[in-house]
């Protein structure tokens, strides 16, 4: 090792020693003296029941837990993606109750007894939910990642046109909405698809819609 490695690593190991005592705010050798340390606070846990996919799921979490983690890391539900991680990109919907939810605005213990289908929930590869064969039929993806929240949105939005709920582009918002193409992707316009599949996208939707898109 030479001079200058000793010299870096003594910098390292003061800067280390400097940021300790900052973040303890009293000097060394003050816990001996009786000067209290900080302490971590204490683990905040619940236990939540979800309905996912049809199967009863109950855990044990910390109640900073969003919906999203719960799927991911504690249920192995890797279908539902993670993108931004903070409700921008869209590729964390999912269905809760039925309406489409970005799970990464959620807590799961916000959620205690729902009803939650995430994209391993609407279909087979032997059985697929009629979203799902119209996304391959029509190539809607072309690195994936934003597919399952796109389709779990896409059966969101199409219950929400079916219950009426007026979009920003409808001209009449008491008026029955009709699916047109900019009604299509004003609705979709919260799932970002970084690959630009957009147009093969509300193709699928569109015909599963039974609107052209
Ligand atoms: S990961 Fe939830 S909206 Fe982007
Ligand atoms: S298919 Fe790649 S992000 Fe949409």
């Amino acid at each position: 090792m030479d001079s200058n490695d000793d010299l870096s690593i003594s910098r390292r190991n003061l800067l280390l020693a400097s940021a300790a005592t900052a973040a303890v705010g009293v000097p060394a050798g003050s816990a001996a003296q009786g000067v209290p340390q900080l302490q971590e606070p204490p683990l905040s846990t619940a236990r939540v029941t979800l309905d996912v996919n049809g199967t009863a799921r109950t855990l044990e979490l910390d109640t900073r837990t969003t919906l999203l983690d719960a799927l991911r890391e504690h249920m192995h539900l890797t279908g539902t993606k993670k993108g931004c991680d903070q409700g921008q990109c869209g590729a964390c919907t999912v269905l809760v109750d039925g309406r489409r939810v970005v799970s990464c605005l959620t807590l799961a213990v916000m959620n205690e007894g729902a009803k939650v289908t995430t994209i391993e929930g609407l279909g087979t590869p032997a059985r697929p939910h009629a979203l799902q064969a119209a996304f391959v039929k029509h190539d809607g993806f072309q690195c994936g990642y934003c597919t399952p929240g796109q389709i779990c949105s896409a059966v969101g939005m199409l219950d929400e046109v079916k219950r009426g709920v007026p979009s920003h582009a409808a001209e009449d918002i008491v008026a029955k909405p009709l699916l047109s193409a900019a009604e299509l992707r004003e609705r979709m316009s919260g799932n970002l698809c970084r690959c630009g599949a957009y147009s093969n996208i509300a193709e699928a939707i569109g015909e599963v819609a039974g609107a052209k898109a």
